[in-house]
């Protein structure tokens, strides 16, 4: 693999997906990871992620040398760049110069094989407050800026390079064809991650460990799950067998997508278990949402329970599949712990006294390539494109107590604004756009002749990379004046639509 040493900045993992769009496979690894033990994973070339402000700061991250002596290809970004710097013999000053955001870098000379035939000034987004101010000796610069008088420098024989920019965000619109030359041109990696290649890979895997065993997985009716299911159909035929639970909190035409186009798609066994009445009977009463949260989590395991002592009463069920991501791969292994804002509960989140080996084949990859290995397999796109839902389905999108009633109210509502959200052509412009029925809400309103005294439904549209961090989409006015029509017109318990225009932080992106 390619291993991005991630020196804690948030770009790591995106570094990571940039150099698997140049088809080139690569993990993150943290920067405390003794050199040997990097070196053991015999990567085909090290990239040192951006980090800390400065390399002087009190307690910054420092590299070992021995990394830049291994002979293995380096490339060094931000502050990755300004380690290398200073590893080969290069001066690193605090210059006063800082530079934060887009910045005019300037190709010198011929521009080396990085900048080779870029436009002479492109724009690449910077953040740096100090500046490598002489290249290391028998090292070509190859960029600068009005910041930073070495913005690039390599020496191709070396195999080493760095650029002093983020070449992995959107707002360096030449930093994909520069990784993808580091890789390609000055590592001389040939490129062979392809969506096709990953498939036949994690079937091969996935037959080596579950042998002639047989394993389950519980379908959320998610992108995750279901190409976990999928890749592990395509393994292992009839011996899979999928656990959907309806829980009733599923929107319009889900349990549908699964038991019909899911299984259409993939030939997949299915047991749904319809486990409405009793989620219901056990939210009842219950207004808190984190008492709706455990609630739920606890009912589907439980639920789960069931379904898998049936199961397992008919053959050797050993194996769990889960749609576990590269991304909670890396965060869990990353040591610094994020504070527990919701109790999220995954549909397939299990406890670990259920007896079971884990099947993860989706362990190495990001959203983006589950995707496309959906796409390979087969799936429908309404299925691989769906937008994220919580596990907790709309039970944590009634504000109040749920009720079958409100349930229906909030489907009916949820239904119309997807629809027009699709009709419009928005669906990729929205990372989601959750509907809340505020049900402990009354307003006043007239229809007809009327008075009415309804319930307010919320639109939460956002726009977020990675749902860490979401501002709320400035949807169209008409597009907003469609689904308030069609709504206060169709659904009888609702007599407003409101606009949530919060970012988040501080606003989290569901309301409970
Ligand atoms: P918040 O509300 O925390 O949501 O800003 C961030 C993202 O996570 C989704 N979400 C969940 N997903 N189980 C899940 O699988 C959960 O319990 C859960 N709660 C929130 C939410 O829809 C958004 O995409």
């Amino acid at each position: 693999p390619v291993l991005v040493v991630d020196f804690g900045a948030q770009y790591a993992q995106l570094i990571a997906r940039r150099v698997r769009e140049a088809q080139v496979y690569s993990e993150v690894v943290p920067h405390t990871m003794p050199v040997a033990e990097i070196l053991a994973k015999d990567p085909a070339a090290i990239i040192l992620s951006g980090g800390p402000s400065s390399v002087y700061e009190e307690g910054a991250p420092g590299m070992d040398s021995a990394l830049v002596e291994a002979g293995v290809p380096v490339f060094g970004i931000c502050y990755g760049f300004q380690l290398l710097a200073r590893a080969l013999g290069g001066t690193v000053e605090a210059t006063g110069a800082r530079e934060y955001g887009r910045t005019e870098v300037r190709m010198t000379g011929d521009g080396g094989v990085l900048h080779h035939e870029l436009p002479g000034t492109h724009p690449a987004w910077m953040s740096h407050g100090d500046s490598v101010t002489k290249a290391p000796e028998s090292y070509v610069v190859t960029a600068t800026s009005e910041g930073a008088p070495v913005a690039g420098f390599e020496n191709a024989e070396a195999r080493i390079a760095g650029v002093q920019y983020h070449p992995e965000v959107g707002h360096s619109p030449h930093g994909q064809e520069v990784l993808r030359r580091f890789l390609h041109d000055i590592a001389g990696i040939r490129p062979h991650w392809t969506t096709a290649s990953i498939v036949e890979d994690q079937v091969d895997r996935v037959r080596a460990q579950i042998g002639d065993g047989s394993a389950i997985c519980a379908l959320s009716g998610g992108v995750d799950s279901a190409v976990a299911a999928a890749l592990v159909q395509r393994a292992i035929g009839e011996r899979l067998t999928c656990v959907f639970v309806d829980h009733g909190l599923l929107r319009a035409g889900e349990r549908t997508q699964v038991e019909r186009d899911f299984v259409a798609a993939t030939g997949v066994n299915l047991v749904t278990v319809d486990a409405r009445e009793r989620f219901l009977d056990a939210l009842a009463g219950v207004t808190d949402p984190e008492q709706k949260r455990k609630i739920i989590g606890r009912e589907f395991i439980r639920v789960f329970e069931q379904a898998e002592r049936d199961l397992k009463a008919k053959g050797d069920y050993r194996f769990l599949v889960q749609g576990t991501l590269y991304p909670d791969v890396v965060e869990s292994g990353g040591g610094a712990g994020t504070s527990n804002i919701k109790s999220h509960h995954n549909v397939g989140g299990l406890p670990e006294d259920l007896q079971f080996e884990l099947v993860e084949p989706l362990r190495l990859l990001f959203k983006d390539e589950v995707r496309r290995v959906g796409l390979e397999l087969g799936l429908p796109e309404t299925i691989v494109q769906r937008q994220p839902f919580p596990g907790p389905g709309l039970g944590i999108r009634i504000i109040g107590e749920v009720t079958g009633d409100r349930l229906e109210t909030l489907r009916a509502a949820d239904a119309i604004a997807r629809e027009e959200l699709t009709a419009a052509g928005l669906d990729r412009d929205i990372w989601q756009c959750p509907v809340v029925l505020l049900a402990d809400v009354r307003s006043v309103g007239v229809q007809g002749d009327g008075r009415t005294y309804g319930h307010p439904i919320v639109l939460r549209p956002v726009s977020s990379e990675d749902a860490m961090t979401a501002d709320w989409t400035r949807l169209p006015y008409d597009v907003l004046e469609r689904i308030s029509t069609r709504i206060t017109n169709e659904v009888a318990e609702v007599n407003r639509v409101v606009l949530d225009v919060t970012s988040k932080p501080p606003g989290t992106i569901e309301w409970e």
